[in-house]
């Protein structure tokens, strides 16, 4: 939003935050259309391992096909809609069969076999397949969009693609995650995390550091926003000692070596490219003043594989930050629910909220 007087930027009104129309017009412009961020392809390496995305009232299955693939259905019968799995993540065996009647799913989605269905006259199985949602992967993160229609999945990640392909996020490993649930807005927690005005005051240990000022943004344009900030000691890393868990990733040379990249990929990623591992934050909205987040911290295999390996400091220094950004976050969702709340201007120094608010604005227009 703009103020009338000046054209400066501000802080959008209390109701994006709090109303649950605005809400419900998100779930159809944006989380309904856009490519969403569900997890990582190493959460189902085998076939018939699987977990479900619950994204408002949709309950989407993941799962690992027996050719490999990655597929995304919606939890629900072809026969009477009931649904399917009775918990939130585990192994399929070859078929995936509905507790109700037993008709029973290939890994691909085909319904291989309805009992007694032979019966109905003019029933034939290859006319119920499970309802798939479309599905991509991308450097080891899962990608599914409900629309019918989707932007190309590889049009729209190539440039990213690119641009982190010296990180080799793919064949990174989890080493630690953890998930959050935050009393705030998921645009609050997004804009929080797109700006570091607030690191002197949030995040003193961080900006000992990374100075709040050493910060560019390099992506300023399109569905990837962000850039780097310097990391203030020589060879140093973002932890509670200051030092690395494990040397750089293999890719990296040159600046990337003495700097941590922030890039919000809209609308429910957020990739924080570190010289030693790679923090990947997973959105998912839970009413207009509630998020959970999930937080995930990428090694090497190589550095996971060494017996001394321990990414504790990081994994405490970043898990101390979101707990800050989350208290903040969350003080920001009272302030802006609150009557006597009015838009405020950005600083210099959050031109990116802008530039995000500007893209929200248009997605939902
Ligand atoms: S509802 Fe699934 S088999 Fe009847
Ligand atoms: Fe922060």
């Amino acid at each position: 939003m703009t103020t009338p007087a000046n054209n400066q930027p501000t802080t959008l009104p209390g109701r994006y935050f709090t109303d649950q129309e605005i809400y419900g017009r998100e779930s159809e412009r944006i989380f309904s259309r856009e490519w969403i961020y569900v997890g990582r392809e190493s959460a189902i390496r085998e076939a018939g391992e699987y977990f479900v995305h619950i994204q408002d009232e949709e309950r989407i299955i993941i799962a690992r096909d027996l050719e490999g693939e990655v597929r995304a259905f919606y939890d629900l019968c072809r026969h009477r809609g009931t649904g399917l799995c009775s918990s939130d993540e585990g192994k399929f065996g070859k078929y995936i069969t509905c507790p109700y009647h037993a008709w029973s799913y290939s890994l691909d989605g085909e319904l291989a076999s309805a009992p007694n269905m032979e019966e109905t006259e003019g029933f034939q199985k290859a006319d119920y397949p499970l309802k798939a949602a479309h599905c991509g992967t991308v450097m080891g993160a899962i990608f599914i969009n409900l629309s019918d229609d989707p932007v190309d999945f590889d049009t729209h990640f190539s440039p990213l693609e690119k641009r982190f392909a010296s990180w080799g996020i793919g064949g990174l490993r989890t080493a630690h995650q953890v998930e959050y649930d935050v009393a705030a807005n998921w645009k609050l927690i997004v804009q929080n995390y797109s700006e570091c005005y607030h690191c002197p005051t949030v995040h003193p240990a961080l900006n000992e550091l990374s100075h709040f000022r050493a910060t560019a943004n390099d992506l300023e344009e399109g569905p990837f926003l962000g850039g780097p900030m310097e990391i203030s000691r020589p060879g140093g890393g973002m932890t509670t000692t200051g030092e690395r868990c494990a040397p750089h990733l293999p890719g990296l040379e040159g600046p990337d070596l003495q700097r941590a990249y922030y890039y919000f990929i809209f609308p429910n990623m957020l990739v924080s490219l570190q010289p030693d591992f790679v923090l990947v934050h997973r959105l998912v909205r839970n009413g207009p003043g509630r998020s959970l987040i999930a937080c995930e911290w990428l090694y090497h295999p190589d550095a996971i594989a060494e017996p001394d390996f321990d990414p504790g400091p990081a994994v405490q220094f970043w898990d101390e930050t979101n707990s800050q950004d989350w208290t903040i976050c969350e003080r920001s969702q009272a302030g802006v629910s609150s009557r006597a709340y009015t838009p405020g201007p950005y600083s210099s120094l959050e031109t990116m909220l802008a530039v995000i608010d500007r893209q929200y604005l248009q997605a939902m227009s």
